[in-house]
C-alpha cells in the first residue's frame, strides 16, 4: 500500500514527539512492505513565525491532499496575549474544520506497567478501558457571535454554544458504532439541567440510540461525570460528549492512564471512496514549552496516534497492532520517560522511539 502522510510537528515538544512517531511510522511501514511518502508542513506558533498565519494556505493544501495528517502540538507562551486569529490554537481549530474531522476519539486505558504512575489507588484504576468520543468541529469553539467589545465596566465577551441536529447525529452514530465493537455501552454527557444546547443533544442522542437496540445508553451530567471518572472509571465504555466538555474530561482521563503523555487521539470525519477515514492524528497533550527541546517528553501519545492512523485511515490492523504491542513491550521493559516515574533512570524521548522500533523489528522477524 502507498501511504501519503502529512506531518505537522507544530510547537514545543510537538517537534520531538512527532520525530519519534515518524521514526516508528517509517519502521513499521517498511517492515510490512508499504510505501510511505511524508510531507512536512507548518501549523501553530511556528507557522505564525514563518508564514504570519497559524494555518497557512500551503498547509491547508497539503492537508487536503494527504491521506492522513499526524500532528504534534501547538501553543507557545509568547502568543498568550495575542488576538484570537494570531494564536497558534487557531491553526488547530482551522485544520480540524477544514478536514471536517468531527469525531475525536480519545481512548483512555490503564496499563498494568503504569498502574503506580497514577496518583489514584491501583484497585480503582485497574481495568479502566474507555474511549471518549468528543465532538470536534462544533459547539462553543466555533459558534458565533463571538468576541470582546466595549470598554470600561461595559467591556463584554461573548461566546456561543451551538449545535445542529445533523452535527449531533453524525457524532452519535460514530459513538454507537464504536460501542458495538466494544462493551456495547454509550454514556452521553451533557448539562441538560441548564443548557438548551444539551437538551437538544440528549433528545437527538436518544433518537439515534433507537437504531442501536443492542447498545445500552445512559445519560450523565458533566459535573457528575467529572466525579465518576475518578470514583468509578470502569463503569465507562464509550463516553459521548460535545467539544468543550470532551476537552476537559479527556485531560481528567489522563490521570487514569498515568500520564497525559500516554494518550493518543484520532480525529476522523468522512469516509473516502476506499472506505478509509479522513483523519487527523495527534497526542492529547499540549506543547509543554517548559520541557521542550530537552529530549525528555513522552513520545508514546504520538506513537499511539500512529497506530490509530494505521487502523482508521489505512485499515492496516496488523500493523496497528504491531505498534501497540511494541509500545506495551517498551512499557513493560521500564524504558520510559520521567513522567511515567520509571524505577531506574528515565529514558530520553529518542530512546523510547528507538525501543518501540526495535520491538516492532523483533515482532516482524519471529
Ligand atoms: C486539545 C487541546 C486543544 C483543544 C487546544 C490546543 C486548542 O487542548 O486538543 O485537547 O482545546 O481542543
Ligand atoms: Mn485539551
Amino acid at each position: 500500500m502507498k501511504l501519503n502522510v502529512l506531518l505537522l510537528p507544530g510547537d514545543g515538544i510537538g517537534v520531538e514527539v512527532t520525530r519519534e512517531a515518524e521514526k516508528v511510522l517509517k519502521h513499521v511501514t517498511s517492515a510490512y512492505g508499504h510505501e510511505l511518502a511524508v510531507h512536512q508542513g507548518l501549523l501553530g506558533g511556528i507557522a505564525i513565525h514563518k508564514a504570519g498565519n497559524p494555518f497557512p494556505d500551503e498547509t491547508r493544501k497539503l492537508a487536503l491532499e494527504a491521506d492522513a495528517t499526524l500532528m504534534g502540538a501547538v501553543g507557545l507562551p509568547e502568543f498568550d496575549n495575542a488576538p484570537p486569529e494570531k494564536r497558534p490554537e487557531r491553526g488547530l481549530l482551522g485544520i480540524r474544520q477544514t478536514l471536517q474531522v468531527y469525531a475525536n476519539l480519545r481512548p483512555v486505558r490503564s496499563y498494568k506497567a503504569l498502574i503506580d504512575s497514577s496518583p489514584l489507588k491501583n484497585e480503582l484504576v485497574d481495568g479502566t478501558d474507555m474511549i471518549i468520543v468528543r465532538e470536534l468541529t462544533g459547539g462553543i469553539y466555533y459558534g458565533t457571535p463571538r468576541g470582546i467589545s466595549g470598554s470600561g465596566a461595559e467591556e463584554r465577551a461573548v461566546n456561543t454554544m451551538t449545535y445542529t441536529r445533523a452535527e449531533i447525529e453524525r457524532v452519535s452514530h460514530m459513538a454507537f458504532q464504536l460501542a458495538r465493537k466494544r462493551k456495547k455501552k454509550v454514556t452521553s454527557v451533557d448539562k441538560s439541567n441548564v443548557l438548551e444546547n444539551s437538551q437538544l443533544w440528549r433528545r437527538v442522542v436518544v433518537e439515534v440510540a433507537g437504531q442501536y437496540s443492542d447498545v445500552a445508553l445512559e445519560h450523565i451530567l458533566v459535573d457528575n461525570c467529572a466525579m465518576q471518572l475518578v470514583l468509578n472509571p470502569r463503569r465507562f465504555d464509550v463516553v459521548l460528549t460535545e467539544n468543550m466538555f470532551g476537552d476537559i474530561l479527556s485531560d481528567e482521563g489522563a490521570v487514569l492512564a498515568g500520564s497525559i503523555g500516554m494518550l493518543p487521539s484520532a480525529s476522523i470525519g468522512n469516509r473516502r471512496p476506499s472506505g478509509a477515514w479522513t483523519g487527523l492524528y495527534e497526542p492529547v497533550h499540549g506543547s509543554a514549552p517548559d520541557i521542550a527541546g530537552q529530549n525528555k517528553a513522552n513520545p508514546l501519545g504520538a506513537i499511539g496516534s500512529v497506530a490509530a492512523m494505521l487502523e482508521y485511515s489505512f485499515g492496516l490492523m496488523e500493523e496497528a497492532a504491531a505498534v501497540n504491542h511494541a509500545m506495551e513491550t517498551v512499557l513493560n521493559s521500564g524504558k520510559v520517560t520521567a513522567d511515567l516515574k520509571p524505577p531506574g533512570a528515565p529514558a530520553a524521548t529518542s530512546e523510547v522511539g528507538d525501543a518501540v522500533c526495535a520491538a516492532i523489528a523483533k515482532a516482524a522477524t519471529v
